[in-house]
């Protein structure tokens, strides 16, 4: 019975904690502890769970992985009508709203909660003795759909309130939302893919929310704002005032939306809404507007309703980021590395704040999947500095005019046959720098600030130079005179002048530096530091193979694959000797400490008689290695110590090496 207890004991301060672990990470953004001690911590709680699973329970912080896949939803009723709001668009419809209030109450002087409006999904929380026991959506307002186990897997919504006395019930609305970076990242992994992408995090929030397995929505990494207390019981008193209510709400452990104000006075609310809309573009969400709010909940409950919504909010929208417009025309562009990518050539449209005429269809594969036709009404999308792009067309207007998109067969540049890469969503072109666009954007690239930075040598005097195949490699840049450019359009001595200077200033770099400016595919400046640091020279480099490029950090086997192809390539390395003879030159690279087990991953489990988790991980990363908190099949070795978790199963699943502490300890030594 004792032992009984104290394992329950046990599961019940380990919940504690990882829900403590989880609040400071998810919601203060201010994480005590590193991962890995959360990790470790999450694998005893599991393990004790499935020994003893008659402790099992719905709340634990283990459940927010996604539990079995539900089979259908089910319908709930919301007791307290989900409500939406009033829109309006202009400062006079705003003023409006404001002068029906104080005709009502006979009064000006009114708080205003002012909060951006999120672009994602209404959600109704409902706790009881502190336990999240339901979810569900808005619905029409009155019958919403049963998401609860989606709900679960969102980090930012407590499963248990924090707090020693929790209300006996309650029930908080928020929205639940994609934030821009998560959206940015799954779009950008799914069109790498060539898979399905996400018109707009909206629908990113509301498709994660409708799925019937909660592992998916889990991967999917919503996001909530409380925006609301739509019912608490007797027992625990709030506050009169909505926006107080929103703050209390942090106690209990929301996340709450840190750009939501209080202010006195519609005039105030519009500086609000002013000032917002100026933040937009940087906000790590997507917000389509400021909801309102009279925040007096007395106040709230005299205006009380009109026929659709309530008499003491609304929102303020703003300018629309998505409109329609036609599609005139479907134009490929060919990038620097040949990838040619469909350009929509669109009846000029206001959107976003700006007139745009051209947008994005991102490649090939992802607009054959849209099915967008040339005279189509289209759905384009600016938002803030991001390149404007098409979402999709609007099929139900589609007439007999359209006509599909032909797919290039040739470059529509240099005319060489156009090619599909199998597992790659693009078409591309391979004649390379044969190709003018492909030696334009690469010479561009090559003079660019963080490559070469030759200043002054940019997009339309490369063009210029290319058209008159005065360049046709980076190498030729350095043949570049007085005479050639003094005669170029819009050019006067002295521009041309400062140019060949800059051209002379540039040839001092660094071994980084121009791997980068070499413009080989997938490397980038980080991989090209690493290059630059383990070769350390151009002959090493050259000498190498695909293996040992893997063996670095960071470069897997396309990566390889590309460097390798560049490096073997006669041409590059003309070009490159031809660069290097014109004095071009970079000082030796310093060499770093030894690191024997750069390029190694390595994963802890259990404890180490001699040394903590930290110190292991340190003198791992001192000898170059890094250290993960998941065993996959690129792992180099599992070190175990006592009591290891099921970290130790998967590497004897996937046949990942397994260390004690006697051979870490050995491999520590390589390093002395
Ligand atoms: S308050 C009675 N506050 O906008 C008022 N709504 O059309 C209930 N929304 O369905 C809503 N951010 O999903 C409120 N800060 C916010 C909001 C917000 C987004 C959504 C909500 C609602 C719709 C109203």
């Amino acid at each position: 019975m004792k032992q009984k207890n104290d394992v329950l004991q046990k599961i019940l301060s380990l919940r504690a904690l990882l829900t403590e672990y989880n609040y400071q990470y998810y919601v203060l953004d201010a994480p005590t502890v590193p991962d890995s001690e959360y990790d470790s911590l999450f694998q005893q709680l599991l393990q004790l769970e499935e020994a003893h699973p008659q402790y099992f329970s719905v709340n634990s912080p283990t459940q927010r992985v996604g539990a079995e896949a539900i089979k259908a939803f089910h319908s709930i009723r919301h007791t307290i009508p989900m409500l939406s709001i009033d829109n309006v668009f202009d400062e006079v419809s705003l003023q409006g709203f404001a002068r029906r209030i104080a005709e009502r109450l006979q009064s000006n002087d009114i708080a205003y909660s002012c909060e951006p409006k999120l672009d994602g999904l209404a959600v109704s929380l409902h706790y009881e003795a502190g336990q999240l026991v339901r979810a569900g959506t808005r619905g029409d307002g009155v019958m919403g759909e049963d998401i609860t186990h989606n709900v679960r897997t969102i980090s930012e919504i407590p499963l248990i309130l924090r707090g020693t006395t929790p209300p006996q019930r309650l029930e908080v609305r928020g929205e639940a939302y994609m934030s821009k970076a998560v959206f940015n990242s799954l779009n950008a992994d799914a069109r790498q893919k060539g898979q399905k992408t996400f018109a707009n995090p909206r629908n990113a929030a509301a498709g994660s929310l409708r799925q019937l397995d909660p592992r998916i929505m889990k991967e999917r990494r919503l996001s909530f704002f409380p925006y609301a207390v739509a019912f608490i019981s007797d027992d625990m008193p709030l506050s009169n005032s909505h926006y107080e209510r929103l703050l209390s709400l942090k106690e209990w452990g929301f996340k709450i939306n840190g750009d939501s104000e209080r202010v006195m006075g519609i005039d105030a609310c519009l500086k609000y809404y002013e000032h917002l809309l100026a933040r937009r573009a940087s906000l790590t969400y997507d917000s389509d507007g400021v909801v309102i709010k009279v925040d007096d909940i007395h106040l709230q409950e005299e205006l009380g309703m009109a026929t659709r919504a309530p008499r003491w909010a609304v929102a303020y929208k703003f300018p629309a980021e998505e409109v329609m417009t036609q599609l005139l025309d479907v134009e490929w562009q060919v990038g620097r590395t040949g990838t040619l990518t469909p350009v929509a050539r669109l009846e000029p449209i206001f959107v976003g704040g700006a007139t745009v005429s051209n947008a994005t269809l991102h490649n090939f594969d992802e607009m054959t999947r849209k099915d967008i036709h040339i005279g189509d009404t289209v759905i384009v999308r600016r938002a803030g500095d991001v390149i404007p792009e098409v979402v999709g067309a609007v099929l139900a207007q589609r007439t007999q005019n359209t006509r599909a998109v032909s797919i290039p067969t040739h470059c529509p540049v240099c005319g060489s046959p156009v090619y599909k890469v199998a597992d790659e969503a693009a078409i591309r072109c391979m004649a390379g720098l044969h190709c003018p666009a492909q030696r334009k954007e690469a010479i561009v690239h090559y003079a660019s600030r963080k490559a070469m930075d030759i200043e002054g040598l940019g997009d339309k005097l490369v063009d210029q130079l290319v058209k008159q195949n005065i360049l046709q490699s980076p190498a030729d840049i350095y043949r570049l005179d007085l005479n050639i450019l003094a005669n170029l359009d819009r050019m006067g001595i002295k521009s041309a002048e400062n140019i060949l200077q800059a051209v002379e200033a540039s040839k001092k770099t660094t071994f980084a530096k121009f791997l980068y400016a070499l413009g080989i595919r997938e490397v980038g400046e980080a991989t090209a530091k690493i290059l630059a640091q383990h070769f350390q020279s151009l002959e090493a480099l050259y000498a190498t193979n695909e293996e040992e490029l893997m063996a670095l950090n960071d470069i897997g086997p396309v990566v390889a694959a590309h460097i390798h192809a560049f490096l073997s390539e006669t041409h590059n390395k003309k070009i490159i000797q031809a660069i290097v003879a014109a004095g071009v030159q970079w000082p030796q690279v310093e060499k770093k400490a030894l690191q024997p087990l750069l390029g190694q991953t390595f994963v802890l489990t259990g404890t180490l008689e001699t040394l903590s988790r930290e110190e292991a991980k340190a003198r791992l990363e001192a000898l170059g290695a890094k250290v993960s908190s998941s065993v996959s099949k690129k792992t180099h070795g599992v070190i175990v110590g006592d009591a290891p978790g099921s970290k130790l199963d998967k590497a004897h699943e996937l046949q990942v090496p397994v260390l004690n502490e006697n051979d870490f300890l050995a491999l520590l030594r390589q390093g002395e």
